[in-house]
C-alpha cells in the first residue's frame, strides 16, 4: 500500500486513512507520502543511472525551497540526496537534517553577508554566483574569515523555460544569472582574487519545464563556453544543470526523463566534469496533499460555493499563478457530481482554489484533498487573516508522523509588541 489510493471507499495515503489523519490532527493539514517521495527520487536517479556511467552520476541536490520541513530533508538525505539552498535559514535546516556541508550548494541572486559567512564557515560545496558584485563580496568575506570559496557562475542562457511567466528564470530580462560575455570577465576577475576558486558554471532556466527541447536548447549553449574558458586557461570541472522537472497537476504530459538524461549524456558528459542537478518540485510535489474540511456549501442565485477550511494563506499557488490543483472528496467518492466554486474563508475573491469544478457532492463536514500540494505549498504559506499555519504530517509505511504541529494563534500574537504611545 503506497501512495494515494482508495480503500473501502476512503482515500488513504501509504496505508493510512485520511479520515483518521483529519480526526487526529484536524484540518487543514498538509499530508506527505514518504513512498511517493522515494519513488520520485528513484525515478530521477534511475534515469540518470541508465544514461550516464557509474563514475559520472550527478550529485542530486534537492532544491529545498520546494518543501523545507526538516523531516522531509532528512528523509531525502537518507535516500542519497544532496541539497540546494537559497538562504541562511535553509542552510540551518540542511545541517540540522544531517547533510554534510560538502553536499550543499548555495544559489540565489541576493545572498546576504551573513548567509555567505555561514556557508563559508560550514564549508559548503559551492556558491552559484549570479553577478560580479556578488563575486567581489564573496571574495571579500572569505578573505576576512580566512576561507577560500569554491564558485561556479550561473549562466543566463536567454532561454525561456517554466510553466508560468512568474517561474521562468532563463530569459535575458530575468534577474537571474549572468550573460556569456560576463562569464568570461567573471572568470578573469576571479583569477585575480585570492579567496575564490572558480570551477564551472550552473544553469537553471525555470520551473515546471515540460519539453526536453527547452533544456536541450539551454544545454547546447554550454560546450562552446566551456571550451572557450578552457582555451583561456581556466579550470571547468563542475557543471550544475539546475532543476525544473515538472509534475502532473491536471492532465499534463510528463517530461521523458530518459530523453532528458540522454541529452545530458550527449551534451554535458563529453565535457568531463562533475555534474550537479537541483530538482525540487519533482521530488515532493505529487507526494503532498492539503487535507481540508467543508465548512459550508453556499448557494447563490448563480453559483454553488464549496467553502473549505483551507485558504489561500495555506496554499497560494492557485491565486498567485492561476495554478490548477486537483480536488477530491476523501469519502463518498462515487456520489453524484456537481459543479462548485471551491473557495476558502479569507476576505478576498482571490481566495479561490477553482471555479466551476466538477466534484462529488459535498456537505458541511465532508473532507476533501487538494492534490499535488507537496511542493511550494506549506513553505509559501502565511498568517494572512491571522490564521495559524497548518500542521505537517509525513506518512511512512502505514504510520502517520507529525512533523510540525499546527501553529496556534497565541504563537502568532506572542511576538507582537504594543508600544506605550498606542495605549492612551
Ligand atoms: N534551482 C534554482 C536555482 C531554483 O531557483 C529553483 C526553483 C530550483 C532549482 C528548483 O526548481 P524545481 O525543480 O522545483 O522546478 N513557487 C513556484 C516555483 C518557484 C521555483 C523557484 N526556483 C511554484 O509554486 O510553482
Amino acid at each position: 500500500m503506497s501512495g494515494y489510493e482508495e480503500i473501502n471507499g476512503c482515500l488513504h495515503v501509504d496505508g493510512v486513512s485520511l479520515k483518521d489523519i483529519a480526526a487526529e490532527y484536524g484540518t487543514p493539514t498538509y499530508v506527505y507520502s514518504a513512498s511517493v517521495i522515494k519513488d520520485q527520487y528513484n525515478a530521477l536517479k534511475g534515469a540518470m543511472e541508465r544514461a550516464l556511467p557509474a563514475d559520472k552520476q550527478p550529485k542530486l541536490c534537492y532544491a529545498c525551497k520546494a518543501n523545507s520541513n526538516i523531516a522531509v530533508l532528512s528523509y531525502l538525505r537518507s535516500l542519497g540526496s544532496s541539497l540546494e539552498i537559497v538562504s541562511e535559514g535553509e542552510l540551518k535546516r540542511g545541517l540540522k537534517a544531517g547533510f554534510d556541508a560538502d553536499q550543499i550548494v548555495s544559489t540565489g541572486v541576493g545572498k546576504s553577508d551573513s548567509e555567505i559567512t555561514a556557508c563559508l564557515e560550514a564549508g559548503i560545496h559551492q556558491f552559484n554566483v549570479e553577478s560580479l558584485p556578488e563575486l567581489e563580496n564573496i571574495n571579500k568575506i572569505a578573505g576576512e574569515i580566512g576561507k577560500v570559496a569554491t564558485v561556479v557562475f550561473r549562466l543566463n542562457p536567454d532561454v525561456s523555460g517554466g510553466g508560468h511567466h512568474k517561474i521562468s528564470t532563463g530569459r535575458t530580462r530575468d534577474k537571474f544569472g549572468i550573460s556569456e560575455d560576463t562569464i568570461y570577465s567573471a572568470y578573469g576577475n576571479a583569477s585575480n582574487m585570492e579567496h575564490v576558486t572558480p570551477l564551472g558554471m550552473s544553469v537553471h532556466i525555470g520551473s515546471q519545464v515540460f519539453t526536453v527541447e527547452t533544456f536541450k536548447t539551454a544545454f547546447e549553449k554550454i560546450p562552446a563556453i566551456v571550451h572557450k574558458l578552457r582555451d583561456q586557461g581556466h579550470d571547468v570541472t563542475r557543471l550544475d544543470i539546475g532543476g525544473g522537472f515538472p509534475i502532473i497537476y491536471k492532465d499534463e504530459k510528463l517530461l521523458d526523463l530518459d530523453n532528458y538524461a540522454e541529452w545530458v549524456r550527449d551534451i554535458i558528459l563529453p565535457l568531463d566534469t562533475e555534474i550537479i542537478m537541483e530538482p525540487g518540485r519533482y521530488l515532493v510535489g505529487n507526494a503532498g496533499t492539503l487535507l481540508t474540511r467543508t465548512t459550508y456549501v453556499k448557494e447563490t442565485s448563480t453559483r454553488k460555493f464549496l467553502v473549505l477550511d483551507a485558504a489561500m494563506n495555506d496554499l497560494i499557488r492557485p491565486t498567485l499563478y492561476e495554478a490548477y490543483h486537483g480536488i477530491e472528496a476523501v469519502e463518498n467518492r462515487d456520489a453524484p457530481t456537481t459543479k462548485y466554486d471551491v473557495v476558502g474563508p479569507i476576505c478576498e475573491t482571490g481566495d479561490t482554489f477553482s471555479t466551476d469544478r466538477e466534484l462529488t457532492e459535498m456537505k458541511r463536514g465532508d473532507l476533501a484533498v487538494i492534490q499535488s500540494a507537496g511542493a511550494y505549498g506549506y513553505c509559501m504559506a502565511s498568517n494572512y487573516n491571522t490564521r495559524g499555519l497548518p500542521p505537517e504530517v509525513l506518512v511512512h509505511d502505514g504510520q502517520a508522523h507529525l512533523i510540525k504541529p499546527r501553529q496556534t494563534v497565541d504563537e502568532i500574537l506572542e511576538k507582537e509588541i504594543i508600544p506605550d504611545f498606542t495605549k492612551s
